[in-house]
């Protein structure tokens, strides 16, 4: 089923591993999408693997989810070259070893640099910009094309946002902003059409959070990968294509009705406390 024919889509972070399979499962859906990324060399390689697959509907364009200029210039090329903007996938972000405190919690012997005492606010600061204003100003910018069309925004959240996981105390508050800036976002523009709706990813193995699931053998789990497998109700990790599904439904005329709700994409995580 093509069901975006027609649409234009912009995914930022579409070099990276979630946000590459989500543009393709667009493409394949029957949209043109803009691979946008900071990363212009990784959107590039991704275009041609796209192409080796006959999905040729693709532009590059090098943006910085958070320098305005450089998404206007991004929106003016897409413009020039395709003439609207229907869909705009908030994707670039992530944690950083910046915005996290390595003690999960404060107990008898945890040093202050180890714990919320330490944390660096300029690491905070980072990522809770790269998430939260990385998303906010890319919506800014592209949906002011969609004003006379309407359209739709997917802004990606995370299990975090609900459930703080221990460590990234930056990375959760960002994604709970990320989730009310979506409810209020689809207030504010649903006069116009547009509607405005989060997707929360649950765990899923990319090279960010390998190494805190996965031992070096890539197959044995760390302790707190352990721990994520038993507070998820289907005992694995999702496959990013799972995501797919949430995604095209969300952006298409099915959901032409929805408009500030958030997806769990989680194999149950949030449902289970863990009892
Ligand atoms: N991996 C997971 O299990 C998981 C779980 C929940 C939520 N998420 C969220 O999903 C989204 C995608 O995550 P991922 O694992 O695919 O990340 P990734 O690190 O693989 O990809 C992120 C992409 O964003 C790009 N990027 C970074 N800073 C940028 C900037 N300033 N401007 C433009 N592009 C920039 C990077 O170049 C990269 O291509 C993120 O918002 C992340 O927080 C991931």
């Amino acid at each position: 089923m093509r069901r975006l024919e027609g649409k234009v889509a912009v995914v930022t972070g579409a070099a990276g591993a979630l946000c590459s399979v989500m543009a393709e499962s667009l493409l394949r859906d029957g949209a043109r999408v803009v691979l946008a990324d900071l990363n212009e060399d990784g959107a590039k390689s991704f275009q041609n693997v796209l192409a080796e697959k006959g999905l040729t509907e693709t532009m590059t364009v090098k943006a910085n989810v958070l320098e305005r200029a450089s998404l206007e210039a991004a929106r003016e090329k897409i413009l020039a070259q395709w003439g609207r903007i229907d869909i705009l996938v908030n994707g670039a972000g992530g944690n950083h070893p910046k915005g996290t405190c390595p003690a999960e919690q404060f107990t008898e012997g945890t040093t202050l640099e180890d714990s919320f005492f330490g944390l660096d606010l300029a690491g905070f600061e980072f990522v809770n910009k790269l998430n939260f204003i990385g998303s906010l100003l890319p919506s800014q910018v592209f949906c002011q094309a969609m004003l006379k069309t309407g359209g739709s925004v997917i802004n990606i959240s995370s299990m975090s946002a609900t459930q703080p996981l221990t460590k990234v105390a930056a990375y959760s508050a960002a994604k709970a902003s990320v989730e009310n800036f979506t409810r209020w976002l689809a207030v504010h523009l649903a006069p116009v059409g547009i509607r405005v709706n989060a997707i929360a990813p649950g765990f899923f193995i990319t090279q960010q959070n390998r190494f805190l699931m996965l031992e070096p053998d890539g197959k044995t789990l760390t302790p707190r990968g352990q721990k994520v497998i038993n507070k998820t109700p289907m005992h694995r990790f999702g496959d990013p294509k799972e995501l797919c599904g949430a995604l095209n439904y969300l952006v298409s005329d099915e959901a032409s009705f929805v408009t500030g709700i958030v997806i769990p994409v989680d194999g149950g995580f949030l449902a289970y406390s863990g009892v």
